[in-house]
């Protein structure tokens, strides 16, 4: 390999992404309840889910857009699975403007074209075996420097982290640099409601992978860059902006929404200390309390489709050209479909599934990953912390958000 490429910091260092995450997500203990509310009302409402919930507009889509928000569980089945009425072009706004052409923004045919090579690199059998060449090393690292401490705090000094650093590592980047990534990756989606620093990490992170997909072209590796580099659609490298967008939307969905889902998971077992109990005495049950914390309070709470024609939903006619947020959050706790909704039971036999990853042809790429990660993670923390509970002069864990949900802090005792 070449000289080393510079990654660039924020123009104001100083800036903090992770501070902005009550102003981009919202900051809402319990949304459930006015989603609940709603959803009795009916399944559809006419407006933005962001205002109908409290929060600013999304300042990327146009001031004329007209929306729905979907709240009943059929209808967002319906309006997931039939991609070719309601599109993902909702997403050149928003998430499209800093992660640029990334595969969230496409349709068929264009979609399943360059999905299929990017899928092939997360395949169920290929990240499990990341198992334990890659995810259980970045765990043992973390956990090395609090296990022997008696109390962490597991959001702030591992959840954060651990997700990052396993694709960080993946992509073989430069180890010194990987808190100018993270904060660059994660500001990405502070987009839609401050676009300057939005636009400024995505500028950043994508002159820094153009000069690393020529470089490792070049001099391929084993890493994941070097081969997307090399992949072929037919017959020719993918083009450039595809590329680099799904860069860019990797070092940030592969960090951020696993850091989420592995606290709201740490945070339903430690305040129900039985079920933790349960699993500690039979490791079985881990896949079953995935699962449930993914519907209980999954870290994504709503998705982004465009009516491409006049179409009717839940018996409302929806012109074409209408936003459509997708309220994933609400039919995860649609009572006619998980009885006792709001409780988390990883006892549950559900009849239905969730849509925490989505669902129909925009289904997490990452979701098999995802569950390693989680299932390693938890491993590693039952292994190495025993007597695990939350410490009882902190404050309690409180998950936050109305778009995305995660707990700031789980202040934990162990041994
Ligand atoms: C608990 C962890 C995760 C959750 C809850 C989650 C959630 C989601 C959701 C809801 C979508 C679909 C959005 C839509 O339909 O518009 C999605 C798509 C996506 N996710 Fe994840 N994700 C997680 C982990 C990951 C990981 C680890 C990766 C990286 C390997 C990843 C990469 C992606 C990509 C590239 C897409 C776009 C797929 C497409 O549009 O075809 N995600 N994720």
């Amino acid at each position: 390999m070449g000289a080393k490429l510079n990654i660039e910091d924020f123009d104001d260092p100083s800036f903090d992404p992770f501070l902005e995450d009550a102003l981009m997500f919202g900051d809402h203990l319990d949304p459930y309840a006015k989603i609940a509310e709603m959803r009795r009302q009916g399944s559809l409402h006419k407006g933005e889910y962001r205002t109908l919930m409290g929060l600013y507009a999304d300042i990327t889509k146009p001031a004329d857009a007209q929306y729905y928000s979907v709240f009943g569980y059929d209808e967002v089945a319906q309006v997931l699975g039939d991609p070719a009425t309601y599109g993902n072009h909702a997403y050149d706004y928003n998430i499209g403007i800093s992660f640029g052409q990334s595969i969230s923004t496409m349709d068929a045919p264009e979609h399943p074209r360059f999905r299929r090579i990017f899928q092939k690199a997360f395949l169920p059998q290929t990240v499990a075996a990341w198992g334990e060449t890659l995810v259980d090393p970045v765990l043992r690292d973390l956990m090395s420097s609090f296990e022997g401490r008696g109390e962490a705090d597991l959001v702030q000094e591992f959840t954060l982290h651990y997700p990052f650093h396993i694709i960080y590592r993946q992509l073989a980047l430069p180890p010194e640099d990987a808190k100018i990534f993270h904060k660059l990756a994660i500001a990405q989606t502070v987009v839609s409601v401050d676009i300057e620093h939005g636009t400024e990490a995505s500028r950043k992170l994508g002159d820094y992978f153009i000069k690393l997909v020529a470089e490792r072209r070049a001099n391929p590796g084993d890493d994941l860059v070097s081969s997307l580099a090399l992949a072929e659609v037919d017959g020719e490298y993918l083009p450039e902006n595809v590329l680099i967008s799904f860069l860019r939307q990797l070092v940030n969905a592969a960090g951020d929404t696993t850091y989420r889902g592995t606290s709201v998971l740490l945070t339903g077992l430690l305040t129900n200390p039985e079920q933790l109990e349960a699993i500690r005495n039979d490791r079985s049950l881990i896949p079953q309390a995935i699962e449930e914390a993914l519907r209980w309070d999954g870290p994504v709470l709503m998705q982004s489709r465009y009516a491409r024609a006049d179409a009717v939903l839940g018996g409302v006619n929806i012109p074409a050209g209408t936003f459509i947020d997708v309220v994933a959050g609400s039919a995860n706790r649609d009572e006619s479909k998980f009885p006792d909704p709001d409780a988390f039971n990883i006892f549950r036999k559900p009849q239905h599934r969730h849509f925490a990853f989505s669902f129909g042809p925009h289904v997490c790429i990452g979701q098999h990953l995802a569950r390693v990660e989680m299932t390693r993670a938890l491993t590693a923390i039952l292994d190495g912390l025993p007597n695990l509970r939350l410490d009882p002069d902190k404050p309690a864990p409180q998950v936050r958000g109305t778009m995305m949900r995660v707990p700031h802090s789980i202040h934990v005792k162990f041994g």
